[in-house]
């Protein structure tokens, strides 16, 4: 067969998500992702119903990233599939998809870490579009639904988590408040749209105090929770009558715990070469704080495209064909996990 370039599949089904996607020699040349909507009405993910969803997505997801790329499935070099962090039934739907399929295809299997994949999908190229990945070393800050981090990146494949989370991620800080505020899950877009129309300095609420580089968000949500429900006794209608100005008093807070930590991660690491990744990049408010401390600090700031910020299986193939350049398989035998470190 003609040599076409190393061709990836990449498969995630780490949470709520089920995606597919194939990237040659980088290149994206499809990524398909099938959203749940099974879970809104509970307010949150439930595991349960996620791993049944991702059964009944994965082949139809799978087939038509596989169309869209316009190859035929011979030409597939490797499965990289999301090993974990992750929601322990979803991942063994996307890890037992890929076994098979790599096992049928006679081709190697790569595990990628979630976390990982996210950082690494800063270096997706697309056709038509200028390439600017950051340089080694850079620091990236993850924030999604399920992490809070700062990850010191010195190469593809070498990472170090300097500092995360010691209990909820900034994602469920905004998921969680916007339940209780009434907004539809997942709240974090909704709290960014009502956070425009509203007053940031109106409503202080309380900051961590934490050690070095780590972050803490479980305070502020119960500092959140007990200012509604008190003011909620005095006025039943609070919420409704302030909800612009508490959604942007919450994001104003989050984004400056956020940054606090940014920054002095820079400070002493010295690095001025800073990324973005994770659901909550998507935030208008924070993507706009970090435009301004880039200038303030000349950091050299990339924030990758909306659609990779998000989980999605373009990142999980980005890094399996940095791990195929590395020969870095795994067999059959590989199981998922729940939690992990990077
Ligand atoms: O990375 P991601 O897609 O997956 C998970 O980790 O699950 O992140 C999802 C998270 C959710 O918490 C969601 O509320 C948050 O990203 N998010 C946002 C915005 N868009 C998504 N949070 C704040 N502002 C947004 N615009």
């Amino acid at each position: 067969m003609e040599n076409k370039g190393i061709t990836i599949l990449g498969i995630e089904s780490s949470c709520d998500d089920t995606s597919a996607a194939v990237i040659r020699d980088g290149m994206i040349l499809s990524n398909v992702v099938a959203n749940q909507r099974v879970h809104e009405e509970y307010g949150g993910v439930v595991p349960e119903l996620a791993s049944r969803a991702h059964q009944q997505n994965i082949i139809p997801v799978v087939e038509t990233a596989i169309k869209r790329a316009g190859i035929d499935r011979n030409e597939i070099s490797a499965v990289a599939f999301t090993r974990g962090p992750g929601l322990l039934g979803s991942l063994l739907v996307g890890t037992s998809f890929a076994k098979g399929f790599s096992l049928a295809l006679n081709v190697p299997l790569i595990e990628v870490n979630h976390l990982q994949g996210h950082v690494l999908a800063l270096f997706i190229r697309e056709n038509g579009v200028d390439y600017n990945p950051p340089k080694f070393p850079f620091l990236c800050l993850l924030v999604s639904g399920g992490n809070s981090q700062i990850i010191l990146v010195r190469d593809h494949l070498h990472m170090e988590v300097i500092g995360q989370t010691i209990d909820d991620a900034a994602g469920e800080a905004f998921d969680k408040c916007a339940k209780v505020m009434g907004l539809p899950y997942p709240g974090g877009p909704h709290v960014d749209k009502l956070a425009k129309e509203g007053n940031p300095l109106r409503f202080e609420f309380s900051r961590p105090r934490i050690p070095g580089l780590d972050y803490s968000f479980s305070g502020l949500k119960t500092n959140f929770l007990y200012f509604l429900r008190d003011e909620i006794r005095k006025n039943e209608n609070f919420v409704e009558e302030n909800k612009a100005d508490l959604c942007a008093s919450l994001q104003y807070t989050i984004i400056e715990i956020l940054l606090n930590k940014l920054k002095k991660a820079a400070k002493e690491t010295g690095i001025k070469e800073i990324t973005v990744a994770g659901g909550v990049s998507a935030n208008s408010g924070l993507r706009n704080a970090l435009m301004e401390n880039a200038k303030k600090h000349h950091w050299n700031l990339i924030i990758p495209k909306f659609e990779y910020t998000m989980d999605n299986a373009a990142m999980i193939a980005i890094t399996g064909y940095y791990k195929f350049l590395k020969q870095e398989f795994v067999e059959q035998s590989t199981v998922p996990f729940a939690r992990t470190q990077l």
